[in-house]
């Protein structure tokens, strides 16, 4: 099964190469974007390639290609200030701003936990692994790591460790996070381009689109429904910033202080 999808995925990513986001994402932009990515202070200096982003891209076509030209700019500022938020290396006086040390880290520096839900029956967790956070998106828990490697053609309970020492499926996982929907959650993508529809629960919660939403489906648990905390305030500004790179609005809905998480 495993080879079926990963031939389906080689296949497929060859088949879709007349779109490239490297049309709105140039070398030279993703460079501008992630300033200090490369650093020796960096522990995953040389690691996240810009050659790595655009290929695993292409597996997911409908990414940054969805809507008007603003919407496609938007939810691509949105998916790398979410990213460089989840791999930040920055801090409040750091050298060119906090916001410009995205893609620091590939794996959690001191985790809490082996993020094994045990009681998660369909993804049982490998003896002796650990689901912590790796790669762009910070992929934790076998729940995620499990349909993440089904999708993507690796074994995500056995080899969790692919995700921070080969680039291109990291850069696959945060992708396929973004435009997977996980229910109750929508996805990433959805929401970006216009596409959420809330239901009458979502309503009641206040989970309209926007950023915020966003947040609240990466980190909502922790970080949403309370008085708009460091880790919020740190994924806005790197939308803000990124948001004035591409020339585009950032829409409303920053923040999701008053969001009920799900
Ligand atoms: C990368 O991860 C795979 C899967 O866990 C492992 O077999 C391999 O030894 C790792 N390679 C390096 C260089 O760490
Ligand atoms: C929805 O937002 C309003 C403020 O705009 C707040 O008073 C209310 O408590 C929020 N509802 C939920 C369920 O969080």
């Amino acid at each position: 099964m495993a080879l079926l999808f990963l031939f389906w995925c080689t296949l497929f990513c060859f088949a879709v190469d007349s779109f490239s986001i490297s049309s709105l994402v140039s070398k030279e932009l993703y460079h501008s974007i992630f300033l200090h990515k490369d650093d020796n202070a960096c522990p995953a200096k040389d690691f996240y390639t810009y050659e790595s982003f655009i290929k695993a891209s292409k597996c997911f076509p409908r990414f940054g290609n969805t809507g008007s030209l603003a919407t496609r700019k938007r939810e691509i500022a949105a998916f790398l200030a979410q990213i460089s938020h989840e791999t930040t290396g920055g801090w409040a006086t750091a050298p060119d701003g906090p916001f410009a040390w995205g893609l620091c880290f590939k794996e959690e520096v001191s985790p809490q936990s082996e993020y094994c839900d045990s009681t998660n029956k369909q993804w049982p967790c490998y003896p002796g692994k650990s689901y912590k956070g790796r790669g762009p998106i910070q992929l934790s828990w076998n729940y995620n790591y499990g349909p993440a490697g089904k999708a993507l053609g690796f074994d995500g309970l056995k080899n969790p460790d692919s995700v921070s020492n080969n680039s291109l499926i990291a850069f696959k996982t945060a992708f396929w996070f973004w435009m997977t929907e996980n229910k109750p959650k929508p996805s990433c993508h959805s929401v970006m381009v216009g596409r959420y529809v809330p239901t009458k629960e979502d309503l009641a919660a206040n989970r309209t689109a926007g950023f915020g939403l966003v947040t609240n489906i990466i980190n909502g648990g922790l970080e949403c429904g309370i008085p708009t905390d460091g880790r919020v305030a740190d994924r806005i500004g790197f939308f803000q910033r990124y948001a004035s790179t591409f020339n585009v609005d950032t829409g409303p809905n920053l923040d999701c202080q008053y969001q009920k998480p799900y």
